[in-house]
């Protein structure tokens, strides 16, 4: 059957069996790789992205019932020359090791900024735990999502950037 969904702002119609996941449906039929698989019991959060602005688990919706819903990938969020400031957290405070786990972190993180502007860690933690990481022990992937707070804050703060 046909399914039509807008992804990082671009429209896809694609024919897709009833059963196929999201994720899938992004992964195999979009070539969207950064959305990832990490497990097959829909704990892992690596597969996390937006659907209509929230953040959901795409292994646990199927294509079908995202019939003419936006999707935002990782590779919507920001670009090599422009990078969301969770991207650049990532990278400042060393959040990742081997990365499998990043893009569903940042994705789980960015639904997290818009409601909570300057979240506690324990608030991150807590948002976050639907996303494991088996590399970092989570310190830095905290630390990645305050400096990306931070910068935001900044980027929106009055006063500020006067010169664009
Ligand atoms: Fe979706 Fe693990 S692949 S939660
Ligand atoms: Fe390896 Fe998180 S960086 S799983």
């Amino acid at each position: 059957m046909n399914v039509t969904l807008q992804v990082n702002g671009k429209s896809y119609t694609r024919d897709v069996e009833p059963r196929t996941l999201l994720v899938h449906f992004l992964r195999e039929d979009l070539a969207l790789t950064g959305t990832h698989v990490g497990c097959d019991t829909s704990q892992c959060g690596a597969c996390t992205v937006h659907l209509n602005g929230d953040a959901v688990k795409s292994c646990t919706v199927l294509a079908v019932q995202a019939e003419g819903m936006e999707v935002t990938t990782i590779e919507g969020i920001g670009t090599v020359g422009d990078l969301h400031p969770l991207q650049t957290g990532f990278w400042e405070e060393h959040g990742l090791q081997c990365g499998f786990c990043t893009p569903g972190m940042i994705m789980a993180a960015a639904e997290l900024l818009k409601h909570d502007a300057n979240p506690s860690e324990e608030a991150i933690r807590h948002h976050l735990e639907g996303n494991f990481c088996r590399c970092t022990g989570y310190h830095n992937i905290v630390k990645a999502v305050q400096h990306a707070a931070g910068a935001m804050q900044g980027k929106q703060a009055p006063g500020q950037a006067a010169d664009d």
